[in-house]
């Protein structure tokens, strides 16, 4: 059984030399299930030793070269990766635009393995990001896809750990659309020992291959998993609110259709107040005020989206070195 909500206690904190870095097995970051649950535990103690002491490993990524694909726009992902990589010691070559149209996706990773160290990709497809990993024999890193968004997740729980301690039965709820922010946080979520509740509109609901995967991390976790097109019955009680915009990248010409379906599930302080007193709000930002979000809510005191953006930082740099240091 979890310990009851808001018991607080701290992450276990051990000192690792950067020689006995823990490594991720499989050796890629393509979605969230590709660290097992006692690499994510590892991953969170080495981001707290990251923040604390960078530089400790300030040198660890000396000589290694890391390229980033970014088919989509970005501000923090593309910023915390690039510090990530340079204050580890090492360097990154970026490309913007579609990949793999000029040539086959299987020839791109082939040329990135002859020349660099590992390989950032945001893409408009999973399977994108899965053809460079198949390909590749270096480790591939999801910066967002359709599907997922795990480096993101990784910032977030990060981020509650620091504010709540030990997870564990706290309740995390996520108003808005079920794509790619709310299925990598409802995976790592609910295999921290929290109960996740997701409010979404018809239609807009997680991918159900997502959803049987979180039902068996809760099954595992002993958390509980609440699906419904109810936003207060979502944040009822919540230690936690999150919300991302309602039309994603790639989504912008659905933006009208969009503003009308998802209307009911804008969090506002009148839907906020019926979280627990103590609750905070997350956003991944970037955030649409007035839309997704007031701006009462996400300017706030309880407001910790600029605590998230800032651990983007740290996880990747923790990531980088379990993959790649
Ligand atoms: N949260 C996030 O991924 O932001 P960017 O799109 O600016 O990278
Ligand atoms: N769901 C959003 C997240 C942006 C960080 C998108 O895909 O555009």
């Amino acid at each position: 059984m979890p310990p009851a909500a808001g018991t607080s206690l701290k992450p276990v904190r051990r000192m690792l030399a950067p020689k006995t870095l823990p490594k991720v097995e499989g050796g890629n970051f393509t979605r969230d299930l590709d660290l097992a649950q006692d690499e994510l535990v590892a991953l969170l103690e080495l981001t707290q030793q990251v923040k604390e002491s960078p530089a400790r490993f300030s040198q660890s990524l000396k000589g290694q070269y890391l390229s980033l694909l970014f088919e989509k726009p970005s501000l923090r992902t593309r910023v915390t990766f690039e510090l990530a990589i340079k204050q580890l010691g090492g360097d990154s070559i970026l490309t913007t635009g579609p990949i793999g149209d000029r040539e086959p996706l299987k020839d791109v990773a082939r040329n990135l393995d002859r020349w660099t160290n590992g390989i950032v990709a945001r893409t408009f497809s999973q399977q994108t990001i899965d053809e460079l990993a198949h390909w590749s024999e270096l480790p591939v890193i999801n910066a967002l896809s359709d599907r997922f968004h795990p480096c993101q997740a990784l910032a977030d729980i990060f981020t509650l750990q620091e504010h709540f301690g030990d997870l564990a039965g706290l309740k995390l709820a996520f108003v808005g659309d079920g794509n790619n922010v709310a299925h990598s946080l409802m995976l790592s979520a609910l295999r921290m020992g929290m109960n996740f509740s997701i409010a979404t509109p018809n239609g807009y609901g997680a991918d159900a291959e997502i959803v049987a995967q979180a039902e068996a991390l809760a099954a595992v976790s002993g958390a509980q998993l609440a699906i419904s097109n109810d936003p207060s019955e979502a944040v009822s009680g919540a230690q936690a609110v999150y919300t991302d915009v309602w039309a994603s990248m790639g989504h912008e010409h659905e933006q009208d259709e969009r503003l009308a379906d998802f209307a009911q599930f804008q969090v506002n302080q009148k839907l906020f107040a019926q979280a627990s007193d103590e609750a905070v709000f997350l956003h991944c930002l970037p955030a649409k005020r007035g839309q997704e979000v007031t701006d009462e809510v996400i300017e706030s005191d309880q407001s910790v989206v600029f605590d998230q953006a800032e651990n983007r930082l740290h996880v990747q740099k923790a990531l980088l070195l379990m993959l790649i240091g």
